[in-house]
Parts: C-alpha cells; sequence; structure tokens
C-alpha cells in the first residue's frame, strides 16, 4: 500500500465515496508479479476485538477499504480513536464511553455487528443495529443472539436495534446448528471475558476465525482447539491491547487468480498463505492451469480457454461462497458445461444477468446455475450488484471483446484493496472514472 498521510475516523472514514466506474478494454493477457493485500474478512473481527481491552491496539497489514473504513466509524462511534498510516491501524480503545452502533453505518456494513459481543464482554450493555437483509437475500443472525443468550445475555429487540443491559456473561455450552463464520467469531469475543467455561461445537474453521483466536490467545485470552470443531474457551479477567498484523486476502489472491486464468495469463501472487486458497486453486487447475506454490507465493499459468469445472460451495477448507461468483466468470468462457452450486447461500447469483449481458450462456435454477461456456463475451456497460458480483464483472471484461464499463464500482472497493491499480500492474488496460 502506499504512504497515505494518517486520517482519523473524524474525517476519512465517513467521507462519501464517490460514484466511480471502471472501463476496461478486454484482451490482455496478465503477466508479472503482484502483492496481495491484508484479508478484510480478517481484518473486521479483530477491529471489533479492539474493544475487549482498553488501550492502545496496534493492526498492520489492514486493507484500506471501504469497509475498514466504516468499521472505523463504528469504532469511533463507541468513543475510539482510530487512525491509518498506511496499512498501520492504531486503535485506543481507552474512552469507549457509549455502547451504540447505529443504523446509517450497521446498514452499510453487516459486520458493524461483530461489537455486539465485546460490548457485552466489557461493559456489560450494547445497543446494535439489526443489520436486515442484503443484496442476496436474507442474512440471519440468530445465532448470535442465542449464542450470547445462553451466555447470559437477555437481549431485546427494541426499534431495530438489538439492546443489552446489565449483563454479566458466564460460560455456555452452545452447539451452532450451521456453521457460521460472524456467529462463531461473535460467541469467541464474548467468551473470552465472560465467568467461566465456554464449549463451542460445530464452530466455523476459516482462516479468518483461527487468526482471531491466535491474535486473542496472544493477548491473554485462554481458548483451545483452534482450528477444530470445538473450541473450548476458559473466560479470564483482562486481555492485554492488541499487535498483530492481518493475514493475507485469500479471496482477492482466488480472484488474481483466476484472472490469470481466464486471460491465459502468468502471474506471481506474493505474500499469500497458499493452504487458505487451495480449494479454489484446485479448481483452477482442473480448468488446465498450472500453478506452482511456494511458502508465501504461488504461481498461475493459464493455457488457452479453460476446461469446464463444477463447483459447490462448502464450509472451509472447501470451495468458498466468496468465490463462487468469480468462478462462474470462468465457466462462461470455459470449454464444456459447468454446474455451480451455491449451498452456503441459495440467492447469491446477482451476477448471472450481468454476466448474461456480456454474452454468457447461464441458466439458473434455484440455487444452481448450468453455464455453458461460450468461446467470446462481448464487452457491454453493467452494473455492479455486490462485492463478489462486481469482480466476477471485472474478470469478465478482461476477456470480452471491447470495452466494458462497469458502474456502482463502489461494492468492489468494499472489499478489494486498489484492485484497478493491481490489475493495471499485470497488463489489464483499466480504467476508474466517475460517473
Ligand atoms: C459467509 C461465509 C464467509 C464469507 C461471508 C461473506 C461461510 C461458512 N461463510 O460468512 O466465508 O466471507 O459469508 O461473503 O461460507 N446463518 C444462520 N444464522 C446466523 C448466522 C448465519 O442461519 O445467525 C447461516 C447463514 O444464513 C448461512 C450460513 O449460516 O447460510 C453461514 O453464514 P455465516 O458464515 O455466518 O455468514 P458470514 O459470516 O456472512
Amino acid at each position: 500500500m502506499d504512504a497515505a498521510p494518517p486520517f482519523s475516523t473524524a474525517d476519512k472514514a465517513t467521507e462519501k465515496a464517490p460514484m466511480d466506474a471502471l472501463v476496461i478494454q478486454g484482451g490482455r493477457r496478465l503477466s508479472g508479479r503482484v502483492a496481495i493485500s491484508g484479508a478484510k474478512n480478517a481484518a473486521l473481527p479483530v477491529m471489533a476485538a479492539t474493544l475487549l481491552a482498553p488501550g492502545v491496539h496496534k493492526l498492520r497489514n489492514v486493507p484500506d477499504l471501504r469497509d475498514t473504513r466504516t468499521f472505523a466509524a463504528v469504532l469511533g462511534k463507541l468513543g475510539a480513536r482510530v487512525s491509518f498510516q498506511a496499512d498501520l491501524c492504531t486503535i485506543d480503545t481507552s474512552n469507549v464511553d457509549s455502547v451504540e452502533a447505529p443504523y446509517e453505518l450497521v446498514k452499510t456494513m453487516r459486520a458493524s455487528i461483530y461489537v455486539l459481543g465485546p460490548l457485552l464482554a466489557r461493559l456489560g450493555a450494547a445497543r446494535v443495529s439489526l443489520p436486515g437483509g442484503c443484496a442476496w437475500g436474507p442474512r440471519p443472525v440468530n445465532l448470535h443472539l442465542t449464542g450470547l443468550a445462553a451466555m447470559g445475555a437477555g437481549l431485546e429487540i427494541e426499534h431495530g436495534y438489538i439492546v443489552g443491559r446489565d449483563v454479566k456473561l458466564h460460560g455456555a455450552q452452545f452447539s451452532f446448528d450451521v456453521v457460521s463464520v460472524g456467529a462463531t467469531a461473535q460467541l469467541m469475543m464474548a467468551a473470552v471475558l465472560a465467568e467461566g467455561t465456554t464449549t463451542l461445537d460445530n464452530v466455523a474453521i476459516e482462516p479468518d476465525i483461527t487468526a482471531l483466536g491466535e491474535v486473542l490467545v496472544q493477548c491473554g485470552a485462554r481458548i483451545s482447539g483452534l482450528g477444530s470443531r470445538r473450541l473450548v474457551i476458559h473466560g479470564v479477567r483482562e486481555l492485554k491491547p492488541i499487535d498483530t498484523a492481518i493475514i493475507p486476502d485469500r479471496i482477492e489472491a482466488a480472484t488474481l487468480a483466476a484472472a490469470a486464468v481466464m486471460t491465459g495469463g502468468d502471474i506471481t501472487l506474493e505474500r499469500v498463505i497458499p493452504d487458505h486458497f487451495e480449494a479454489s486453486l484446485r479448481k483452477l487447475e482442473e480448468a488446465g492451469a498450472t500453478i506452482t506454490r511456494e511458502r508465501d507465493e504461488v504461481s498461475i499459468s493459464g493455457r488457452g480457454r479453460p476446461e469446464a469445472v463444477d463447483v459447490t460451495t462448502q464450509v472451509f477448507p472447501g470451495f468458498p461462497t466468496d468465490m463462487q461468483a468469480q468462478m462462474m466468470a470462468v465457466a462462461a468462457i470455459a470449454r464444456g458445461t459447468s454446474v455451480i452450486e451455491d449451498t452456503i447461500y441459495l440467492d447469491r447469483f446477482s451476477h448471472v444477468p450481468e454476466l448474461q449481458r456480456l454474452g454468457a450462456n447461464i441458466e439458473l435454477k434455484g440455487n444452481v446455475a448450468v453455464v455453458k461456456g461460450v468461446e467470446k463475451l462481448s464487452g457491454a456497460p453493467v452494473m455492479a450488484t455486490d462485492l463478489r458480483a462486481s469482480a466476477a464483472l471485472a474478470l469478465g471484461a478482461l476477456v470480452a471483446e471491447g470495452e466494458t464499463r462497469i458502474s456502482r464500482i463502489y461494492h468492489l472497493d468494499r472489499g478489494y484493496e486498489r484492485f484497478d491499480h493491481k490489475l493495471t500492474q499485470l497488463g489489464a488496460r483499466v480504467e476508474r472514472v466517475q460517473e
């Protein structure tokens, strides 16, 4: 990340992003090296965890994204002081004196709900807006609420807010009936300061969860079972402030790997943890790519048109829902027919009509898309509808004949740091324009 002047939550974090569009001329092979940024989905829970310990926390390798800035604004509303200098995020939680995460912020970023557990654990109270639905249908938070209730938090829904007062968390046994990344992180953060022992079963084991657990342990939490489906957490009285580096973004890495395969390119991803996106790499190998994994680098070479691949999204270590849209872009130009099923979010297909505008042949039935690969996509104006959908459109645009204009690119900016610059660095013709 370029060195940038520091900013605080008072200025940049809440500024309105302009309505930018990306204009991409298709047809360039990608080649070269690119460093992967810190992971959004790992950074947000760690930012929330800073609420657990009063003091000055230092988070490195934090990506400069709309979502990390929004989270900084949420922490700012609670009384924390947040500043960014390049990829170092410093959060002073000494004077957290408010327990309210307002609707205006939560509605723009569901992950704001991560402050709920830490607020209840540290201050015994919280008033956090319910996030509501999202672009791909309802995304419930019932597991967050029933898990916290099992730990003694009597929570009410009042005027659209989740409200807890005079809460004293205690240890509990809780088994998730669905594996949930968000609810696992939430209950871990609540349990580390709860009185007694909490046992969580059927937890998520996504790298973001394990990374959060490791950070909490470094700060004095007592957690065993990290990386397994059962966590046992012995509550402690207090935690030390966090000093850590955020893990690399496996979804950004896998997205760029897919771009290399689609363009018949040859790229090396630096600063990655290959195991974290092994499921995506295997699918790209199945599509015909040659992939070399080093300790913290991965090289990907594509040759001609990819082969069709079937994909079913699963919890980690399976194929991630966050790569489903991008894999559909690969399938759109593949030789043969691919079947793509999302079992995590059944409605997460807003990219389908937009990929169709580029000429993709996709038939959607429920949560299954049958994609008949076409030889060529053709550039067209399209609209980004959510974060990963916009990445899929960018991938399609890289191989489409002529120009593609992707509007509402703020969705992409929520989760991909300087994506247009990275593509340009790899030889793509990408321009950011104001709508
Ligand atoms: C999910 C992905 C995560 C991804 C994120 C954003 C999984 C397991 N999780 O995480 O990798 O980064 O989307 O795209 O792939 N659920 C409930 N009740 C709850 C919470 C969740 O029923 O209280 C259900 C959801 O509807 C979903 C499943 O559990 O079907 C997984 O949800 P969860 O992992 O919590 O979602 P995210 O944290 O958004």
